[in-house]
Protein backbone atom coordinates (compact mmCIF):
# COMPACT_ATOMS: atom_id res chain seq x y z
CA UNK A 1 0.00 0.00 0.00
CA UNK A 2 1.15 3.62 -0.84
CA UNK A 3 1.55 5.76 1.81
CA UNK A 4 -1.20 7.54 2.64
CA UNK A 5 -0.29 10.90 3.48
CA UNK A 6 -1.72 13.88 4.34
CA UNK A 7 0.83 16.48 2.25
CA UNK A 8 0.52 19.68 4.22
CA UNK A 9 3.47 19.86 6.42
CA UNK A 10 2.68 23.74 7.73
CA UNK A 11 0.26 23.62 10.35
CA UNK A 12 0.09 27.73 10.44
CA UNK A 13 -3.62 29.20 9.78
CA UNK A 14 -4.07 29.63 5.97
CA UNK A 15 -0.99 27.85 4.83
CA UNK A 16 -2.69 24.60 4.05
CA UNK A 17 -4.25 23.64 0.99
CA UNK A 18 -7.42 22.38 0.22
CA UNK A 19 -5.99 19.47 -1.80
CA UNK A 20 -4.98 18.29 1.31
CA UNK A 21 -6.10 14.92 1.88
CA UNK A 22 -6.38 13.00 5.11
CA UNK A 23 -5.47 8.93 5.92
CA UNK A 24 -6.84 6.60 3.73
CA UNK A 25 -9.68 4.51 5.39
CA UNK A 26 -7.85 1.61 5.74
CA UNK A 27 -5.99 2.58 8.94
CA UNK A 28 -9.17 2.77 10.18
CA UNK A 29 -10.61 -0.38 9.61
CA UNK A 30 -7.89 -3.01 8.46
CA UNK A 31 -6.82 -5.08 11.48
CA UNK A 32 -3.96 -6.17 9.04
CA UNK A 33 -2.22 -3.14 9.16
CA UNK A 34 -2.54 -3.01 13.32
CA UNK A 35 1.07 -4.08 13.50
CA UNK A 36 2.24 -1.93 11.22
CA UNK A 37 0.81 0.91 13.15
CA UNK A 38 1.58 -0.38 16.37
CA UNK A 39 5.23 -1.30 15.61
CA UNK A 40 5.91 2.01 13.50
CA UNK A 41 3.47 4.96 14.79
CA UNK A 42 2.83 3.52 18.15
CA UNK A 43 5.42 1.92 19.97
CA UNK A 44 8.34 4.11 19.26
CA UNK A 45 6.71 6.86 21.32
CA UNK A 46 5.03 7.08 24.55
CA UNK A 47 1.75 5.85 24.56
CA UNK A 48 -1.32 5.93 27.76
CA UNK A 49 -1.98 2.33 28.96
CA UNK A 50 -3.24 3.24 32.30
CA UNK A 51 -3.86 5.62 35.17
CA UNK A 52 -1.47 5.47 38.48
CA UNK A 53 -4.53 5.33 40.69
CA UNK A 54 -5.78 1.91 38.93
CA UNK A 55 -3.38 0.32 41.64
CA UNK A 56 -2.66 2.01 44.51
CA UNK A 57 -1.53 -0.25 46.64
CA UNK A 58 1.49 -2.79 46.33
CA UNK A 59 0.64 -6.21 44.76
CA UNK A 60 -1.95 -4.73 42.67
CA UNK A 61 -2.26 -5.90 39.27
CA UNK A 62 -4.42 -5.16 36.21
CA UNK A 63 -4.05 -6.61 32.73
CA UNK A 64 -4.72 -4.75 30.09
CA UNK A 65 -4.80 -5.22 26.22
CA UNK A 66 -3.60 -2.52 24.26
CA UNK A 67 -3.54 -2.91 20.73
CA UNK A 68 -3.72 -6.82 20.53
CA UNK A 69 -1.05 -7.03 22.91
CA UNK A 70 -1.57 -8.99 26.78
CA UNK A 71 -0.05 -6.03 29.08
CA UNK A 72 -0.43 -6.34 32.85
CA UNK A 73 0.31 -3.30 34.95
CA UNK A 74 1.64 -3.59 38.52
CA UNK A 75 2.99 -2.06 41.82
CA UNK A 76 6.19 -3.55 43.13
CA UNK A 77 7.20 -3.87 46.26
CA UNK A 78 8.91 -0.57 46.03
CA UNK A 79 5.91 1.01 45.44
CA UNK A 80 6.90 1.44 41.84
CA UNK A 81 4.77 0.59 38.69
CA UNK A 82 5.70 -1.95 36.61
CA UNK A 83 4.44 -2.97 33.15
CA UNK A 84 5.16 -6.80 31.49
CA UNK A 85 3.95 -8.81 28.74
CA UNK A 86 1.06 -10.20 30.43
CA UNK A 87 2.41 -14.34 29.44
CA UNK A 88 3.92 -16.96 31.40
CA UNK A 89 7.53 -17.91 30.51
CA UNK A 90 6.29 -21.45 30.83
CA UNK A 91 3.48 -22.74 27.91
CA UNK A 92 2.66 -18.57 27.27
CA UNK A 93 -0.46 -18.50 29.36
CA UNK A 94 -2.19 -15.38 29.82
CA UNK A 95 -0.83 -14.74 33.60
CA UNK A 96 -3.21 -12.59 35.08
CA UNK A 97 -6.99 -12.41 33.60
CA UNK A 98 -8.69 -10.28 36.46
CA UNK A 99 -7.46 -7.10 38.03
CA UNK A 100 -6.57 -7.29 41.44
CA UNK A 101 -4.24 -7.41 44.12
CA UNK A 102 -2.60 -10.87 43.93
CA UNK A 103 0.22 -10.15 47.32
CA UNK A 104 3.46 -10.69 46.59
CA UNK A 105 3.83 -13.60 43.80
CA UNK A 106 1.82 -13.74 40.54
CA UNK A 107 1.19 -17.26 40.09
CA UNK A 108 0.19 -18.88 36.20
CA UNK A 109 -3.23 -20.31 36.66
CA UNK A 110 -1.92 -23.12 34.32
CA UNK A 111 0.64 -24.71 36.64
CA UNK A 112 0.87 -22.36 39.04
CA UNK A 113 5.01 -21.08 38.48
CA UNK A 114 5.32 -18.38 40.68
CA UNK A 115 6.91 -14.68 39.74
CA UNK A 116 7.98 -11.88 41.87
CA UNK A 117 6.26 -8.66 41.50
CA UNK A 118 10.06 -7.41 39.59
CA UNK A 119 8.95 -10.09 37.30
CA UNK A 120 11.34 -12.87 38.25
CA UNK A 121 10.62 -16.47 38.53
CA UNK A 122 10.99 -17.51 41.62
CA UNK A 123 8.88 -20.76 41.60
CA UNK A 124 8.44 -23.91 39.40
CA UNK A 125 6.34 -26.26 41.14
CA UNK A 126 7.25 -29.97 39.85
CA UNK A 127 9.04 -29.09 37.00
CA UNK A 128 10.87 -32.06 37.50
CA UNK A 129 8.00 -34.38 38.42
CA UNK A 130 5.73 -34.45 40.97
CA UNK A 131 7.52 -33.02 44.30
CA UNK A 132 10.73 -31.69 42.27
CA UNK A 133 10.62 -28.43 42.15
CA UNK A 134 14.05 -27.32 40.57
CA UNK A 135 15.99 -29.40 37.48
CA UNK A 136 19.85 -29.26 36.53
CA UNK A 137 20.02 -26.45 33.72
CA UNK A 138 17.17 -24.22 34.31
CA UNK A 139 17.65 -21.40 35.53
CA UNK A 140 14.67 -19.25 36.90
CA UNK A 141 16.90 -15.99 36.00
CA UNK A 142 16.49 -16.65 32.36
CA UNK A 143 12.94 -17.40 32.45
CA UNK A 144 11.69 -13.96 34.12
CA UNK A 145 8.86 -11.54 32.56
CA UNK A 146 9.76 -9.55 30.06
CA UNK A 147 9.38 -6.07 30.88
CA UNK A 148 7.71 -2.68 28.95
CA UNK A 149 9.60 0.32 29.28
CA UNK A 150 6.99 2.42 31.56
CA UNK A 151 6.97 5.74 33.49
CA UNK A 152 4.55 8.10 34.89
CA UNK A 153 3.79 11.70 34.59
CA UNK A 154 0.01 13.74 34.95
CA UNK A 155 -1.22 10.94 37.11
CA UNK A 156 -1.13 8.53 33.58
CA UNK A 157 1.41 5.47 33.27
CA UNK A 158 2.57 5.73 29.77
CA UNK A 159 4.54 2.92 27.82
CA UNK A 160 7.03 3.17 25.43
CA UNK A 161 7.14 -0.57 23.62
CA UNK A 162 10.53 0.12 21.38
CA UNK A 163 11.87 0.83 25.02
CA UNK A 164 14.57 3.60 22.94
CA UNK A 165 12.29 6.90 23.22
CA UNK A 166 13.54 9.80 24.82
CA UNK A 167 12.35 10.05 28.44
CA UNK A 168 8.93 11.15 29.41
CA UNK A 169 9.42 14.35 30.99
CA UNK A 170 12.39 15.10 28.18
CA UNK A 171 9.02 14.00 25.33
CA UNK A 172 6.42 15.59 27.19
CA UNK A 173 8.34 19.21 27.70
CA UNK A 174 6.98 21.08 24.99
CA UNK A 175 3.24 20.49 26.20
CA UNK A 176 4.57 20.95 30.04
CA UNK A 177 6.13 23.76 29.34
CA UNK A 178 2.98 25.70 27.83
CA UNK A 179 0.65 24.42 30.73
CA UNK A 180 3.68 25.08 33.15
CA UNK A 181 3.14 28.64 31.94
CA UNK A 182 -0.70 28.97 32.47
CA UNK A 183 -0.94 26.56 35.93
CA UNK A 184 2.55 27.42 37.38
CA UNK A 185 5.78 25.59 37.68
CA UNK A 186 4.27 22.78 39.61
CA UNK A 187 0.95 22.24 38.05
CA UNK A 188 2.10 18.19 37.02
CA UNK A 189 2.94 17.77 40.64
CA UNK A 190 -0.05 18.99 42.21
CA UNK A 191 -2.33 17.48 40.04
CA UNK A 192 -4.59 14.74 42.59
CA UNK A 193 -6.86 12.33 41.26
CA UNK A 194 -10.25 11.85 42.38
CA UNK A 195 -9.91 7.77 42.11
CA UNK A 196 -12.88 7.14 43.98
CA UNK A 197 -15.56 9.22 42.04
CA UNK A 198 -14.29 10.93 39.08
CA UNK A 199 -13.87 8.25 36.53
CA UNK A 200 -15.56 6.94 33.74
CA UNK A 201 -15.79 4.19 31.08
CA UNK A 202 -17.22 3.79 27.55
CA UNK A 203 -16.91 1.51 24.75
CA UNK A 204 -16.82 3.42 21.10
CA UNK A 205 -17.76 1.08 18.24
CA UNK A 206 -14.62 3.15 16.34
CA UNK A 207 -11.12 3.56 15.93
CA UNK A 208 -9.15 5.02 18.38
CA UNK A 209 -7.89 7.61 15.97
CA UNK A 210 -11.32 9.19 15.28
CA UNK A 211 -11.11 9.99 18.74
CA UNK A 212 -8.22 11.85 18.89
CA UNK A 213 -8.98 13.81 15.52
CA UNK A 214 -12.58 14.80 17.25
CA UNK A 215 -11.15 15.73 20.37
CA UNK A 216 -8.39 18.53 18.58
CA UNK A 217 -11.14 20.36 16.62
CA UNK A 218 -13.73 22.97 18.18
CA UNK A 219 -15.36 23.32 14.56
CA UNK A 220 -18.10 20.51 15.36
CA UNK A 221 -18.68 22.07 18.55
CA UNK A 222 -22.24 24.44 17.53
CA UNK A 223 -23.66 21.42 16.46
CA UNK A 224 -22.31 18.38 18.72
CA UNK A 225 -21.96 20.39 22.19
CA UNK A 226 -25.00 23.01 21.72
CA UNK A 227 -25.51 23.55 25.31
CA UNK A 228 -21.40 23.39 25.74
CA UNK A 229 -21.17 26.09 22.90
CA UNK A 230 -23.63 28.78 25.19
CA UNK A 231 -21.24 29.09 27.51
CA UNK A 232 -17.72 28.24 26.14
CA UNK A 233 -18.67 29.38 22.17
CA UNK A 234 -16.58 28.32 18.98
CA UNK A 235 -16.13 32.07 18.69
CA UNK A 236 -14.08 32.36 21.44
CA UNK A 237 -11.97 29.36 20.55
CA UNK A 238 -8.73 29.17 19.30
CA UNK A 239 -6.01 26.37 17.80
CA UNK A 240 -3.28 24.69 19.86
CA UNK A 241 -0.60 23.03 17.79
CA UNK A 242 2.41 21.86 20.50
CA UNK A 243 5.16 20.45 18.38
CA UNK A 244 5.86 17.54 17.78
CA UNK A 245 3.34 15.59 20.26
CA UNK A 246 -0.02 16.98 20.37
CA UNK A 247 -2.51 19.69 18.81
CA UNK A 248 -6.03 20.51 20.29
CA UNK A 249 -8.09 24.11 20.83
CA UNK A 250 -8.58 26.27 23.44
CA UNK A 251 -11.27 28.24 24.83
CA UNK A 252 -11.33 31.41 26.83
CA UNK A 253 -14.70 31.80 28.07
CA UNK A 254 -15.17 28.11 30.21
CA UNK A 255 -16.85 29.20 33.05
CA UNK A 256 -16.07 27.60 36.54
CA UNK A 257 -19.05 29.20 38.30
CA UNK A 258 -21.68 28.03 36.04
CA UNK A 259 -24.32 27.03 37.99
CA UNK A 260 -23.66 29.08 40.52
CA UNK A 261 -21.67 27.25 42.76
CA UNK A 262 -18.87 28.31 44.06
CA UNK A 263 -15.71 27.20 41.95
CA UNK A 264 -13.09 24.17 43.28
CA UNK A 265 -9.86 25.23 44.64
CA UNK A 266 -7.32 26.66 41.59
CA UNK A 267 -3.77 26.11 40.69
CA UNK A 268 -2.55 28.50 42.79
CA UNK A 269 -0.36 29.96 40.64
CA UNK A 270 -2.96 29.96 37.98
CA UNK A 271 -2.92 33.77 35.87
CA UNK A 272 -5.97 36.04 37.16
CA UNK A 273 -6.28 37.39 33.82
CA UNK A 274 -6.43 33.71 32.02
CA UNK A 275 -9.39 32.31 34.79
CA UNK A 276 -11.74 31.20 32.10
CA UNK A 277 -9.04 29.62 29.87
CA UNK A 278 -9.54 26.11 29.20
CA UNK A 279 -7.28 23.83 26.83
CA UNK A 280 -7.75 20.76 25.07
CA UNK A 281 -5.08 18.94 23.69
CA UNK A 282 -4.59 15.34 21.99
CA UNK A 283 -1.31 14.00 22.74
CA UNK A 284 -0.58 11.64 20.32
CA UNK A 285 -1.33 8.59 19.97
CA UNK A 286 -3.70 8.20 22.14
CA UNK A 287 -4.12 10.42 25.51
CA UNK A 288 -6.40 13.65 25.53
CA UNK A 289 -5.98 16.02 27.88
CA UNK A 290 -8.43 18.52 29.13
CA UNK A 291 -7.07 21.49 31.92
CA UNK A 292 -9.05 24.33 33.42
CA UNK A 293 -8.18 26.45 36.27
CA UNK A 294 -9.61 24.35 38.87
CA UNK A 295 -9.45 20.51 37.35
CA UNK A 296 -7.55 18.50 34.90
CA UNK A 297 -9.09 15.83 33.48
CA UNK A 298 -7.21 12.55 30.92
CA UNK A 299 -8.53 10.06 28.77
CA UNK A 300 -7.04 7.28 27.27
CA UNK A 301 -7.98 5.09 24.57
CA UNK A 302 -7.46 1.76 24.34
CA UNK A 303 -7.33 0.30 21.12
CA UNK A 304 -9.54 -2.79 21.21
CA UNK A 305 -9.67 -3.50 17.86
CA UNK A 306 -9.87 -1.42 14.36
CA UNK A 307 -13.40 -0.77 15.03
CA UNK A 308 -13.61 -0.46 18.66
CA UNK A 309 -11.73 1.79 21.45
CA UNK A 310 -12.11 1.87 25.03
CA UNK A 311 -12.17 4.84 26.64
CA UNK A 312 -11.27 5.93 29.68
CA UNK A 313 -11.66 9.37 31.78
CA UNK A 314 -10.13 10.41 34.72
CA UNK A 315 -10.43 13.92 36.85
CA UNK A 316 -8.06 15.40 38.56
CA UNK A 317 -7.53 18.67 40.76
CA UNK A 318 -5.78 21.00 42.26
CA UNK A 319 -4.50 19.42 44.93
CA UNK A 320 -5.89 17.52 48.17
CA UNK A 321 -7.81 19.76 49.06
CA UNK A 322 -10.39 19.93 46.30
CA UNK A 323 -11.04 16.07 47.35
CA UNK A 324 -13.09 17.59 50.56
CA UNK A 325 -16.38 16.13 51.13
CA UNK A 326 -17.51 20.18 50.71
CA UNK A 327 -16.79 19.87 47.26
CA UNK A 328 -18.35 16.92 46.83
CA UNK A 329 -21.77 17.94 44.88
CA UNK A 330 -19.11 20.13 42.37
CA UNK A 331 -16.94 17.56 41.41
CA UNK A 332 -19.68 15.54 40.94
CA UNK A 333 -21.43 18.00 38.81
CA UNK A 334 -18.59 18.21 36.56
CA UNK A 335 -17.88 14.63 36.23
CA UNK A 336 -21.86 14.72 35.34
CA UNK A 337 -21.14 17.70 32.45
CA UNK A 338 -17.80 16.06 31.08
CA UNK A 339 -19.69 12.63 30.64
CA UNK A 340 -22.48 14.71 28.73
CA UNK A 341 -20.07 16.20 26.11
CA UNK A 342 -17.86 12.90 25.65
CA UNK A 343 -21.39 10.97 25.46
CA UNK A 344 -22.10 13.93 22.23
CA UNK A 345 -19.22 13.22 20.80
CA UNK A 346 -19.93 8.90 20.73
CA UNK A 347 -22.49 9.82 17.58
CA UNK A 348 -19.51 11.02 15.33
CA UNK A 349 -16.77 9.27 16.14
CA UNK A 350 -18.92 6.38 15.30
CA UNK A 351 -20.51 8.08 12.63
CA UNK A 352 -16.88 8.73 10.72
CA UNK A 353 -16.21 4.96 11.55
CA UNK A 354 -19.40 3.89 9.41
CA UNK A 355 -18.58 6.46 7.26
CA UNK A 356 -14.64 4.47 6.35
CA UNK A 357 -16.00 1.75 5.05
CA UNK A 358 -17.44 3.67 2.00
CA UNK A 359 -15.38 3.75 -1.30
CA UNK A 360 -16.73 7.14 -1.72
CA UNK A 361 -14.32 8.59 0.66
CA UNK A 362 -11.07 8.32 0.57
CA UNK A 363 -9.30 10.77 3.30
CA UNK A 364 -11.65 13.32 2.95
CA UNK A 365 -10.57 17.19 3.32
CA UNK A 366 -9.57 19.31 5.83
CA UNK A 367 -10.94 23.10 6.32
CA UNK A 368 -7.80 25.33 6.12
CA UNK A 369 -8.95 27.15 9.12
CA UNK A 370 -10.84 24.92 11.92
CA UNK A 371 -9.42 21.39 10.59
CA UNK A 372 -5.63 22.49 11.08
CA UNK A 373 -5.29 20.71 14.61
CA UNK A 374 -6.39 17.83 12.59
CA UNK A 375 -4.43 17.79 10.34
CA UNK A 376 -1.34 18.05 11.95
CA UNK A 377 -2.37 14.46 13.65
CA UNK A 378 -2.26 13.14 10.32
CA UNK A 379 0.86 14.64 9.53
CA UNK A 380 2.17 13.39 12.47
CA UNK A 381 1.11 10.13 11.76
CA UNK A 382 2.13 9.39 8.17
CA UNK A 383 5.72 10.83 9.43
CA UNK A 384 6.17 7.70 11.39
CA UNK A 385 5.42 5.20 8.84
CA UNK A 386 8.71 3.78 6.62
CA UNK A 387 8.54 4.28 3.29
CA UNK A 388 7.76 1.30 1.35
S1 LIG B 1 1.89 -21.89 31.33
FE1 LIG B 1 2.24 -20.85 33.15
S2 LIG B 1 2.87 -22.36 34.54
FE2 LIG B 1 2.55 -23.42 32.71
FE1 LIG C 1 -16.63 17.06 21.00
Amino acid sequence: MNKPISVATEAKEGSMTLSSQGLANAWYTEESLWKRERDHVVATTWAGLGFSCDIPNVGDTTPVSFMGLPLLMLRDEGGNIRVFHNVCSHRGMQLVVEPGNKGLMLRCPYHRWGYDLGGQLKATPNIGGMGVHEVPGFDCLDHGLKEVRCEESMGIVFINLSGDAPALVQHLQPMLDRWQALAGPEFDQRLTADCETGRLELTVDSNYKLAIENYCEAYHLPFIHPDLNTYSPLSDHYNLIVEPLASGQGTRTYDLTRGNQAPLPAFPDWSQAQMKTGEYLSLYPNVLLGIQADHFFAIILLPEAANKTRERLQLMYAGEAALGEQYAERRQNLLEAWSIVFAEDVSVVEGMQRGRASPGFSGGVFSPVLDIPTQHFHNWFSQRLPDQ
